[in-house]
Formats: C-alpha cells, sequence, structure tokens
C-alpha cells in the first residue's frame, strides 16, 4: 500500500507492507524499515521487498527528493532525514524496528538510531559506513556540488553511476545500470546537492556501535570502493553483537548485484534479531 505522511510542509512518500501470511518461524515479527542511498528511489529494493514481504511489515521510504516525494529545501542535515523517518515510524506506530540503510540510507539509519534507540532492535549498514567522509571525500564532494552547478545532477549522476557496478555486472548487465543513469534524470539537481551537502557535513557515529546494545548487519562487496570490506571490517569488532558479509565481485549495490544471496543475508539477519528478542523478552 501506498502512504504518505506530511512532513515539515511536503509529503514523503513509503509503502507499507503487512506480510498476508507468516512463514519460516519469524512469528510476531519485528517492522523492516529499508532507506535507500544516492541516487536512489524506494523501489530499487524491488527484489528484497519481493522476498520479504512475506516475512515481516515492510516501510520502504522515497526521501524527500527522490522518487514520489517532493523535494524539501528545509532540510540540511542527515539528522533532519532521521526525523523524517521518525515522522513514518511514529504514524505507523511502530515500536519493534529494524532499519537497513544502502549507503547514504545507511547514515541516515545511524542518525535515526541516536536520535530514535527506543523501539530499535536492529541496525544494518548496506555497503554504508559509520565513518564520517574522509578529508579527499569531502574535497570530491565540494567538487561534484560544483559540477552539478555547472551541468546538472542528471550529467553528474551519469559520470558516477557505472563506478558503482563491479566490472563483471557492468559487463552481463549494462540494462541494469543504464536504467539508473535513466532514472537520474528525474533528480532534481538542488536535491542532490543537498544530499552531498549532508553528506559531507556528518559526524562519525562509530560511537553508536558500541554504545548501542543491538545487533548490527554490515555488507560490503570485494569491489565496493564507497565502503570497502576493510572499514567495516573493522566496524563490525565494536558492535556485542554483528554479522557481516563480504560479497564476491560486488561493488556499492550488493542488493541489485547479487540480490538473492543479499535476501537471505536479510533474512538470516532477522533471525538473528528476533532470536536475541527471544532471550532478553
Ligand atoms: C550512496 O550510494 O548512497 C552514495 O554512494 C553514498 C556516498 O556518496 O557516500
Amino acid at each position: 500500500m501506498q502512504k504518505t505522511v506530511h512532513y515539515k510542509g511536503k509529503d514523503i512518500h513509503y509503502t507499507h507492507l503487512n506480510p498476508a501470511r507468516k512463514k519460516g518461524g519469524l512469528a510476531a515479527p519485528a517492522t523492516l524499515m529499508l532507506v535507500h542511498g544516492f541516487p536512489e528511489r524506494g523501489r530499487i529494493f524491488q527484489p528484497q521487498i519481493a522476498a520479504l514481504s512475506q516475512h515481516c511489515t515492510l516501510l520502504v521510504p522515497d526521501l524527500p527528493g527522490s522518487g514520489d516525494s517532493p523535494y524539501n529545501p528545509d532540510l540540511h542535515s542527515i539528522a533532519d532525514y532521521a526525523d523524517a523517518l521518525q515522522a513514518i515510524t511514529a504514524t505507523e506506530q511502530v515500536t519493534r524496528l529494524v532499519i537497513i540503510g544502502h549507503s547514504m540510507g545507511g547514515y541516515i539509519a545511524l542518525a535515526f538510531a541516536d536520535r530514535y534507540p527506543r523501539n530499535l532492535l536492529g541496525l544494518g549498514l548496506m555497503h554504508s559506513t559509520a565513518y564520517a567522509d574522509s578529508a579527499d571525500k569531502k574535497a570530491n564532494r565540494l567538487k561534484a556540488i560544483q559540477t552539478m552547478e555547472q551541468y546538472g545532477g542528471p550529467a553528474f549522476l551519469k559520470s558516477m553511476i557505472p563506478a558503482l557496478f563491479a566490472a563483471s555486472f557492468k559487463s552481463a548487465h549494462p540494462a541494469v545500470v543504464q536504467e539508473l543513469i535513466q532514472a537520474g534524470n528525474d533528480f532534481q539537481t538542488a536535491t542532490l546537492q543537498q544530499y552531498y551537502r549532508m553528506m559531507l557535513d556528518r559526524s562519525d557515529k562509530t560511537y553508536l556501535l558500541s554504545q548501542l546494545s543491538i545487533p548490527f548487519l554490515f555488507i560490503s562487496g570485494t569491489e565496493d570502493k564507497a565502503a570497502p570490506p576493510k572499514d567495516l571490517i573493522a566496524q563490525s569488532a565494536l558492535p556485542q553483537t554483528a554479522m557481516i558479509e563480504i560479497l564476491d565481485q560486488a561493488g556499492h549495490m550488493g542488493f541489485i548485484e547479487k540480490a538473492d544471496e543479499v535476501n537471505r543475508i536479510l533474512l538470516d539477519y532477522l533471525s538473528l534479531v528476533q532470536c536475541l528478542q527471544g532471550q532478553t523478552t
């Protein structure tokens, strides 16, 4: 079901799916929120929605400025976007939440965990990181914001999107890469610049990994340059309980490049969350 919530003067669109019937031992499952990255929209998770909607309640937003959710110039920080997600979970009265974010969606998920830890049962960083941007990355983002100003956001996306995928996937599935580039034309340049500014301003969140007593999930790919395996392996040592998966021959888009494997990982992770809940309740 497609729904909207009003937040800071604009609608945020999201998909809300309840399992038709419960399968596979995930009784009384948590609500899973999947938060997309840059430059994406909620339906990029179609393979996960298809695989997981039988197992748990799903909330899949289009972040403000993406998909059907209009750009909101009043949002300035990753924390503002975390508040936007909270508007959805509050509307849906979610009391048991697992949040999994892809890349930029992971940065927002971490800010959400920082601000709203109470009902959170688990957090997944899918090709994402708790580190802040390095000085080089910040400089590259500033350059990219200028490039977008000069040539427009879609032209920038055309050059950056292919680098998100592993070489083998790109040569086997050029149409998938092309489709994402094509979808880039739907973005306003102002939205993409806002995303880059807030990503560059975000702070390190590694303290949350040891501070929160929830299980964390980390997914990277052997060819993921944005959230490389070595960073996530180091971060996975911090929580009390963590699952880490490095996808072979995958880039930054494992949930598309290796959809079946990622779906299996997500189900395993939900089972782990469920199992730990059983021990504490
Ligand atoms: C994303 O996939 O959301 C972006 O690559 C995030 C980033 O640029 O750090």
